[in-house]
């Protein structure tokens, strides 16, 4: 049965099972269902497996800024990732330290999630899927970059369900030129116009 109960247990079933990269815990989807809006990310990272939702962390902050922005509040839209468990990586240093920082997720650990994700959507049933980054892009639509298709709508065959893809909230920290701050504030507007239309 397609419950939101059903897909936390196998989540949680998958990332128990999974032995073959290092992992750090799972998170489910966040949000309430059904929803017109759904935005799809990469993976959590550490603040979102502390506290269990998608989004709290740095990139949570910054997508909750724009969000409210454009009028929406987060308690109105669902949230969920391509990956629902967070991939890490280990690093030891010369004084012996181990550092653990996230990494993005491999393309079979997307897969693990691949029904999960199509099932979340089914249950949702949202007007319109946000895409958050390549991670999700790649996953759900067939364009091979958010470099050529961000900040549109686009109706996907496969889904039959529209699709505006977006950068990730991150991109904002390593891309800090004004002219990338000027067209990301640009797409989210665009989406605050296309919204409308729904
Ligand atoms: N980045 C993501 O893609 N997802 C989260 O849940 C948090 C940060």
């Amino acid at each position: 049965m397609n419950t939101i109960e059903n897909l936390r247990l196998r989540i949680k079933e998958i990332t128990e099972n999974y032995k073959d990269e290092e992992i750090g815990g799972w998170i489910t989807g966040d949000g309430p269902i059904p929803c017109d809006i759904l935005f799809v990310g990469e993976a959590p990272g550490k603040t979102e497996v502390e506290q269990g939702r998608p989004f709290v962390g740095m990139a949570g902050e910054t997508f909750e800024n724009y969000l409210n922005s454009i009028g929406q509040s987060r308690d109105k839209i669902r949230i969920t990732n391509t990956c629902s468990f967070r991939p890490i990586k280990t690093k030891e240093g010369k004084t012996g330290r181990v550092t653990i920082s996230n990494r993005t997720p491999k393309v079979s650990e997307i897969k693990l999630f691949k029904e999960i994700l199509d099932d979340e959507i089914e249950l949702v049933n949202p007007k319109l899927i946000i895409t958050l980054g390549n991670i999700p892009l790649k996953r759900l639509t067939n364009f091979k970059s958010i470099g050529e298709c961000h900040g549109q709508l686009y109706f996907n065959q496969e889904l039959q369900r529209h699709v505006f893809p977006m950068y990730h909230p991150s991109a904002l920290t390593y891309n800090r030129n004004d002219e990338f701050k000027s067209m990301y504030n640009k797409d989210w507007l665009k989406l605050k116009e296309t919204l409308k239309t729904l």
